[in-house]
């Protein structure tokens, strides 16, 4: 680290890793009551189970983003971080809404929508915390002695991600409106700005890790933000297929959401290109093994396993299935949970000053959490292939068909229990680098030339 006000990105890691084995808990419980073991039903029934999950992933996600950007946005605008208080702040009073929401779903204050459960009262607490976070982002780059185009694309990201929160804010009446502006929140998130996101945090971990030129590196930013937008934002019509809005959606979500692999691909193979062209003499290997993982597997479950089910054809059968949690876990533990892992593996030893580079316990975690989510993955997809027959084309009641794929969840705790495995000995690695300090301060340059 070259900043002393860094430090503050580590308590977002160390905040997310605690949300991410709270979120593993509640994947557990859902995971048992699918095996038809739904002891805990009374207190946390399926729904709140669900909720919670899903929530806590977005914020720890979004825990993770926010460290970066306070790592990343000094070294790159050569600038200490304009108020590290108003950062620690920031971070426990959003830690303070997260935990309200969570709280609220067990006890029935919450709205009934997929990824936008939080209440409206407390979205506008979010909003207030967001403002916050991008006031010092932003002030910090104003200030600083250069924008580079990561930092540009970063904060990008974070901007619009932000922005397009407030549509899932306005109240309607009408269903089918509600549904089409929810979208606009979660398909934009993850098919449209936190890619920038993504990206911006890619270009800096190549950057420092391959040494290739930051020029190299930035031109393919922009074929990776122009891919996406070109694809992302029409591709939102995959969602509209069949909930009430013009039949014109079904070719325009059909052919723009089929494009969007592109975007992941482009970034599978900038950053296996970046890796082959460079001189690869950064210690830290496991740093680089986590960014290669997170091109590949983001275009795997995004990519690959998002294209599977997005033409209309196909989508009529699979919709609302575990097809879709099939995807939704590839993609987003690909994409978003592994370019965090990806970050912290990086940012780690300079923060702490720790030079625990490359050890066996940390490779490890990295071999133990990506094939148990592989084997996730595919457990999900046998039940959702099964559930799609059984139910769409048998025509066999919603209720009979979960009893006949009870099965398949034994494979999916297998191989969450893999998975959940390697996550802990994630957090022992974290744990184990202590805390930042500033004596590490510097320390990189010269952990690096030896
Ligand atoms: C990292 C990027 C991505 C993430 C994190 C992600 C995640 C998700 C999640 C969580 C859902 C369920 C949403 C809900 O029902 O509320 C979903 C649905 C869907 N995704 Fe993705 N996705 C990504 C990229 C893609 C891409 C690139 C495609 C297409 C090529 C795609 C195609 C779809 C389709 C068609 C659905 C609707 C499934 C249904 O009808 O039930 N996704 N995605
Ligand atoms: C031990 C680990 C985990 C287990 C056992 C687990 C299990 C589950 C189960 C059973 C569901 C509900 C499926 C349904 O609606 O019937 C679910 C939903 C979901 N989980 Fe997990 N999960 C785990 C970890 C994760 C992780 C690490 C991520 C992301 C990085 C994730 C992302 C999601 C998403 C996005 C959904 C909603 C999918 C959809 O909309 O269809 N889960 N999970
Ligand atoms: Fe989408």
């Amino acid at each position: 680290m070259k900043y002393k006000s860094q430090k503050v990105a580590y308590w977002f890691f160390a905040a997310a890793m605690l949300l991410l084995v709270l979120q593993i808990v509640y994947g557990f419980i859902m995971g048992f009551a699918h095996m038809g073991y739904d002891g805990l039903h009374s207190v946390i029934p399926f729904n709140t189970a669900r909720a919670v999950h899903t929530n806590l992933l977005v914020v720890w996600i979004l825990l993770g983003f926010m460290g970066a950007a306070y790592y990343i946005i000094p070294e790159e605008a050569q600038n200490e971080l304009v108020s590290v208080k108003l950062a620690y702040i920031q971070l426990i009073t959003f830690l303070l809404v997260g935990v309200a929401a969570v709280t609220g779903y067990h006890l029935n204050y919450w709205e009934g929508r997929k990824f936008l459960e939080i209440p409206r009262p407390l979205d506008w607490l979010v909003v207030i915390n967001v403002l916050t976070f991008l006031g010092i982002i932003l002030a910090t780059l104003y200030k600083g002695k250069k924008t580079t185009t990561t930092a540009l694309v970063l904060t990008m990201g974070l901007v619009f991600a932000a922005l397009l929160y407030l549509p899932g804010m306005i109240w309607f009446d009408n269903q089918t409106l509600d549904s089409f502006f929810r979208w606009w929140v979660v398909h934009l998130w993850v098919e449209g700005v936190w890619e920038l996101i993504m990206g911006g945090i890619l270009a800096f971990l190549l950057i420092k890790l391959t040494g290739v030129d930051r020029e190299v590196i930035e031109k393919w930013l922009y074929v990776i933000v122009g891919l996406t937008f070109l694809s992302g934002i029409l591709g939102t019509g995959h969602h509209y297929y069949y909930i009430g809005v013009g039949k014109i959606w079904l070719i325009v979500g059909g052919i723009f959401s089929m494009l969007e692999p592109l975007a992941f691909l482009a970034m599978a193979l900038f950053a296996v290109a970046m890796y082959r062209k460079g001189e690869k003499k950064h210690p830290n290997k496991l740093a680089l093994a986590w960014t290669l993982g997170t091109a590949i597997l983001a275009f795997t479950g995004a990519g690959l396993l998002g294209m599977a089910h997005t033409l209309p054809q196909v989508n009529m059968y699979t919709h609302g299935t575990l097809v879709t949690a099939m995807h939704g876990h590839l993609a987003f533990w690909g994409a978003y949970g592994m370019i965090v892992f990806s970050f912290i593996t990086f940012a780690l030893p300079n923060l702490t000053g720790r030079k625990l580079y490359d050890t066996a316990n940390g490779q490890l975690a990295f071999w133990l959490s990506n094939i148990g989510m592989l084997g996730m993955t595919l457990a999900f997809g046998v039940a959702g292939v099964a559930q799609v027959y059984l139910e769409r084309k048998t025509g066999l009641e919603f209720g009979a068909v979960q009893q006949e794929i009870e099965v398949h969840f034994l494979v999916l705790v297998l191989c969450a229990s893999m998975f959940a495995t390697g996550i802990l000995m994630f957090i022992y690695e974290f744990y184990r680098h202590g805390s930042p300090n500033d004596e590490a301060i510097g320390m990189e340059e010269i952990l690096e030339s030896a």
